[in-house]
């Protein structure tokens, strides 16, 4: 091209980014790749081949790993991880920060290979994945550092099995690998078998940085490896990718006691107000759905405008991607790369053909004859139920529709599954800030898009998953409490024979609590409670998934708790204390009575302290706000999960239940709660303290019965946000394997017996809230 052509069309020219250096390092490497365990890399096995998706030609082979060689780096990982928790924060700091800076002096090396891997723009790898990975290295160098005394009481999982996607190979394994290693965990890592270059080279940059053998190991292949680490001797599964094995490894993992995070896909809305700076939105649009190709779980992939303004923005929307440049992802002038794979391609392209009664609108600019490339693509006219308004493409492709009214925007954005990020754009700051809460999505974004920073924690809602990565709430995810694990076992009831007698005072009409109302048991059964002499203190109904569908119900008709303000729900907690307290006689007794351990004062005097607790936390719970390096703040807002259904412990009848329902509620969630099996009429006695209270309905509900069946029907309930079991550890497995349907959250009792004498409000709390992280703009 001459000067005076380029001054005609004011065309780029090209400017490719030398692969040299990169294909030199390959060929040191002999082009042959083994995994990396316990410090080396292993000799090459059964290999397969990672290739060039722009060119398809082969950049190198890698090992498929067998059952021996996770074998071994798990035992690696483990035998190093004793030490590696026991050097300290500050030590692991050093080592945080040496891989951080190797990553900056190598970041042209990483960022041509991660192109050359995976097909992205350099510019994006440059710009963004390879400088995010170093912050994340640097950011959590810190937390190590400030560790010891800002985790106090949590220590390091021990070894953490972590499976990677291929669309931010590096970035994932940073996201991954830097929390881990700060909270004093090792790791055995699978990056996807399409990508997992970038990878073994950040394994040698562990060897150079002098990390202790074991506490990073990387080895290579498919999904059957993953499935292998799954089901390895490791303590957590940390795993990013498709919402589908994202529940298998929910299942798999069910009542191991392994720590889970799922990251999984999305269908994330975007959507323009009609006052919005149009062309700015434009530009977020292009970096929300054309960024890596589409190929981003949070991808604004829903384009929804308002409908004033839909025509217009349409149509500068199909200027813009007229100008879009497809090609050499080497090549710095490019916008749009290549796809991962051409399995990829073949699915995106499949999907998009299946569109029906709808107009397609597809530029290629000099698309390239050869390689993996699908050109930016637009579907207009469809509508919200079909499979491409509901279905993640995982490709350059947008769907869009109108709205009306801000009302309808936040139904149509929604109306989805998933739940992992959302984009809104308006010049109006009281219709963002509105619009912001309302939106169902792990991470908000006002007037930008696909920001991310190692201090913001990401993550999602739904089945998009569970679990934070970045920031404080991401390092919870590779901590625990300190102390052992114990296994609880059930609790039985004690027996007695009271031949249908019913002693004088014993109401025989056993009642739930749903509603706000006494209701009888959908089974039309109740059964005697007995003491420990055998003698009968009164009947209880035995619950049905009928009544746990009826409490749900009337949980979700009380939505608007969720609304008011944390001083109104520690009011209400407090008068919840004061009519306890005006009955604790009569409830230590009964627990007396039901128990006969003589310890009902103390039980009753420790529930009032924890409605005090939860009362004082109500309103002070608070989110944090998060200093990201752009113009910006990310706040992490901190929202109630929704519905709780309970399993209330048995050792502790009254201060058991109490503990979750009380700090569950003060956040704004409503409960189902199940009493305990064994001593269920301190529960049943609370009915009247609740309805004197100024509970609303619904907000508390209170089932008997068999904890097996109340606990399965919760599980599987998709209207349950999450299932908290304290009851034996027995029902563990089935809660989490149950959970799997809507991806709940669940917090089980996994051999973790619980210490109901000490106030541990603050994990309920924890377990009670969800982080939505929104950005907004901010300073200069
Ligand atoms: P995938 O979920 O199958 O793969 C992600 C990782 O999991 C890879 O390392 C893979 O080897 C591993 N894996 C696969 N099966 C496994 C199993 N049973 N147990 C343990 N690990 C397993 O994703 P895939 O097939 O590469 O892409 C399919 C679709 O998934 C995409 O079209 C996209 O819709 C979605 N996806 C979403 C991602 C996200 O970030 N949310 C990332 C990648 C894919």
């Amino acid at each position: 091209m001459t000067i005076k052509e380029i001054f005609d069309t004011m065309d780029y020219g090209p400017a490719p980014e030398s692969a040299a250096e990169a294909l030199a390092w390959l060929v040191d490497q002999g082009s042959q790749f083994g995994h990396f365990i316990n410090g080396s890399f292993t000799a090459p096995g059964q290999t397969f081949e990672s290739k060039n998706p722009a060119t398809g030609e082969v950049l190198a082979e890698l090992t498929q790993a067998t059952q021996k060689d996770v074998d071994a780096a798990v035992k690696a990982a483990r035998a190093a991880q004793g030490a590696w928790a026991a050097m300290g924060g500050s030590g692991r700091a050093t080592y945080l920060y040496a891989i951080a800076r190797l990553l900056q002096k190598h970041s042209r090396l990483f960022a041509v290979l991660e192109t050359l891997d995976n097909g992205k723009p350099i510019r994006e790898s440059r710009d963004i994945d390879i400088p995010l990975v170093q912050r994340h290295f640097y950011h959590h160098a810190g937390h190590a550092q400030l560790m010891d005394e800002e985790m106090s009481g949590r220590e390091a999982l021990g070894v953490c099995g972590q499976i990677i996607p291929w669309n931010f190979p590096l970035l994932m394994l940073a996201w991954k690998v830097a929390p881990a290693l700060a909270m004093g965990n090792t790791v055995v890592l699978k990056p996807a078998e399409y990508t997992s270059l970038t990878a073994l080279l950040f394994a040698d940059i562990c060897r150079q940085a002098g990390l202790p053998k074991g506490v990073v190991n990387i080895i290579t292949g498919d999904g059957a490896v993953g499935e292998m680490i799954v089901n390895a001797d490791v303590d957590k599964i940390a795993f990013t990718g498709s919402t589908s094995v994202g529940r298998k490894i929910r299942e798999a993992t069910a009542g191991t006691g392994k720590a889970l995070t799922l990251e999984l896909g999305g269908k994330s809305p975007y959507i323009v107000f009609d006052d919005a700076d149009l062309d700015s939105a434009i530009e977020g649009l292009v970096d929300a759905i054309w960024f890596n190709q589409g190929q981003v779980c949070c991808a604004g992939s829903r384009l929804l405008v308002q409908e004033g303004v839909a025509e217009r923005f349409h149509q500068k929307l199909r200027a813009r991607m007229k100008t879009l440049r497809l090609g050499d992802p080497l090549d710095k002038c490019i916008d749009v790369g290549a796809v991962v794979d051409p399995v990829q391609h073949a699915e995106i392209t499949r999907m998009v053909a299946s569109a029906k009664n709808c107009t397609v609108h597809q530029t290629a600019v000099n698309m390239p004859a050869k390689g993996c490339f699908f050109p930016p693509t637009l579907i207009e006219g469809l509508s919200p139920a079909d499979t491409l308004m509901q279905e993640e493409i995982f490709g350059p492709v947008l769907v869009s529709t109108t709205f009306r009214t801000p009302a309808e925007a936040v139904e149509l954005a929604n109306n989805t599954h998933y739940g992992l990020a959302a984009t809104l754009w308006t010049e109006n700051v009281n219709l963002a800030l509105d619009i912001a809460p309302k939106l169902v999505a792990g991470v908000v974004w006002v007037n930008g898009t696909n920001m991310f920073d190692a201090a913001a924690p990401f993550g999602g809602v739904r089945e998009s998953g569970f679990g934070r990565e970045g920031g404080v709430e991401g390092l919870m995810a590779y901590t625990k409490p300190t102390g052992a694990l114990d296994t609880l076992n059930p609790v039985g009831a004690f027996e007695g024979d009271d031949k249908g007698a019913a002693p004088a005072g014993i109401d025989r009409t056993a009642k739930m609590f749903i509603g706000g109302k006494q209701t009888r048991p959908d089974s039309g059964y109740s059964k005697s409670v007995y003491g420990p002499k055998g003698d009968l203190l009164g009947h209880v109904g035995a619950g049905s998934r009928k009544d746990v569908r009826n409490a749900v119900e009337a949980a979700n008709a009380a939505k608007g708790w969720a609304k008011t303000t944390g001083h109104l729900r520690a009011q209400i907690l407090y008068y919840l204390a004061e009519n306890l307290a005006a009955r604790a006689g009569e409830f230590a007794a009964r627990i007396d009575a039901m128990t006969g351990k003589g310890d009902g004062t103390v039980e009753v005097e420790a529930s009032l302290q924890r409605l005090f607790s939860a009362a004082a936390w109500a309103d002070k719970y608070d989110g944090l706000a998060h200093g990201v390096p752009i113009r910006g703040v990310a706040l992490g807002m901190k929202e109630p999960v929704g519905t709780i259904g309970v399993l209330c412990a048995d050792e502790a009848p009254l201060l058991g239940l109490i503990s979750a329902m009380a700090p569950a509620i003060a956040m704004g969630n409503r409960v189902v709660l199940a009493a305990s099996q064994a001593f269920p009429l301190a529960a049943t006695d609370l009915y009247q303290v609740l309805e004197t209270s100024d509970v609303p309905a619904g907000v508390v509900n209170i089932l008997t019965g068999a904890h097996k069946d109340l606990g399965d029907t919760m599980a599987k309930h998709l209207d349950i946000d999450a299932v908290w079991s304290f009851s034996s550890t027995d029902l563990s497995k089935m809660i989490e394997a149950a959970s799997a349907g809507n991806l709940k959250r669940t917090w089980v009792n996994n051999g973790r017996a619980f210490d109901w004498s000490r106030d541990q409000s603050k994990r309920f709390l924890q377990a009670a809230t969800e982080v939505k992280t929104v950005w907004i703009p901010y300073g200069e």
